[in-house]
């Protein structure tokens, strides 16, 4: 089952206008919408407007509930699969927090036994104020998931977080996450030519430590792997991204995962599967280290260290009775760059290599010039930003895809 059913109450504010609009994206989509309006939305936007758009009544008020045994509040709390709050206003989360149930919206948002989600917008002073950060925080310990506002500018004339975030990214950040929680959608929200598909991407290095203060680490960015995950979710695909330790921001629309090593970044692959293609660009180290539990002391000299192979999480996956229809690697070589890709592929059960060079400056640069090794042969494209090279592998997965479903 997924998410058909959802009641969405509309906070005060500026943005409630966009509440319309994400109306219109879960209808699009096939689910039922229940909108209810709290006085101070009511002053952005009407109910007429919200009850044509979801084609269903709205409720603004306790006493709306004329009839407490057709449809009483803790009925409606509970007939929606999801809560979702947008725009939730810093007197709403304030209210949430405290367990306030003073009107409609906060008496059914006590009343609820559904997920809780919350789409914050406010003004940047009242976003970043120590109150509403301890507000969240709260809200985050009871289990609410909150959808970070954007950064940008605001329509009282400042700039800065606190911005809601775009209709389209929430509205796509419940298609990925609900089926985290309850299996899969029944209708995609949004399309694309990759809708309705689960990708897996894994990106960036691996830390192995040494002892509780050092690690291993490799010049990874995770930049490439970021671009084909921001790709993927552009072109309509529920995207899951496994991170080893980055500092790059979350590509809108991807449900991230992080991780420090090579250990979990294979388990949190076996817990993201099944998926429809695997994209694993992360360097991860070949061997971990017989780690210290103890800081290792400059005074005992240098210390001898003792690896241990990692899981190769690309062989593995190959041969799981989950492998994905796509499995994709890479190889970072700094000599016989197609020679040794070409062996890669085979020696793993790869469908596709992307092999680039790496005696360069690609490992942490924007650029990326590689060869794209498949079943047929070799192909050599042009030089590139990481964007552009992720643009065109995601071209290439979105054609194979459907020279396969035609073959099935
Ligand atoms: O063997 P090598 O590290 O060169 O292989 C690179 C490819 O294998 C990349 O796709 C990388 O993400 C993957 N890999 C892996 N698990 C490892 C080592 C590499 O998935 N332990």
């Amino acid at each position: 089952m997924g998410v058909s059913r959802v009641l969405l109450i509309v906070g005060g504010g500026i943005a409630a206008y966009k509440a319309s609009e994400l109306i219109r994206l879960f209808r699009k989509g096939g689910h039922e919408v229940t909108p209810v309006l709290t006085a101070g939305g009511a002053h952005f936007v009407t109910p007429m407007t919200l009850a044509a758009l979801a084609e269903s009544p709205v409720y603004t008020s306790l006493w709306d509930l004329k009839d407490e045994s057709e449809m009483g509040h803790i009925q409606l709390s509970r007939a929606a699969d999801i809560v979702l709050v947008c725009p939730a206003t810093a007197d709403l989360l304030a209210k949430m927090a405290a367990g306030v149930a003073d009107d409609l919206a906060t008496t059914l948002l006590l009343a609820t036994d559904k997920p809780v989600i919350v789409a914050p917008a406010m003004n940047v002073r009242m976003w970043l104020h120590p109150a509403t950060q301890r507000n969240l925080a709260r809200l985050k310990a009871d289990g609410i998931t909150v959808i970070e506002p954007d950064d940008g500018a605001m329509a009282c004339g400042e700039f800065g977080p606190g911005r809601l975030a775009e209709p389209t990214e929430i509205a796509r950040f419940i298609e990925q996450s609900f089926p985290l929680v309850s299996g899969e959608i029944a209708t995609p929200l949004l399309s694309g030519p990759l809708a309705g598909t689960h990708i897996l991407v894994t990106a960036g290095p691996t830390h192995e430590p040494i002892d509780p203060v050092r690690v291993i680490a490799n010049r990874s960015s995770g930049k490439q792997g970021f671009a084909i995950a921001a790709a993927a979710a552009e072109a309509g695909a529920r995207v899951t991204l496994i991170a080893g330790p980055v500092a790059l921001p979350t590509p809108g629309g991807v449900a991230r995962i992080d991780v420090e090593t090579a250990e979990q970044m294979a388990a949190a692959v076996e817990a993201a599967l099944p998926a429809d293609v695997a994209i694993l660009v992360a360097a991860v180290a070949d061997w971990k280290v017989a780690s210290s539990p103890v800081k290792l002391k400059k005074g005992d000299g240098p210390p001898t260290l003792s690896f241990a192979p990692n899981p190769d999480i690309l062989a593995t996956l190959a041969k799981s009775p989950e492998r994905p229809r796509l499995l994709i690697g890479f190889a970072a070589e700094t000599n016989d760059l197609v020679a040794n890709a070409t062996a890669k592929r085979a020696a793993k059960g790869a469908d596709w290599i992307v092999a680039n060079d790496v005696s360069g400056d690609v490992m942490g640069g924007n650029h990326n010039e590689v060869h794209l090794i498949t079943t047929t042969g070799d192909e050599a494209w042009e030089a590139g930003t990481k964007q552009a090279v992720a643009r065109r592998l995601i071209a290439r997965i979105i054609e194979a895809l459907n020279a396969k479903t035609q073959l099935a």
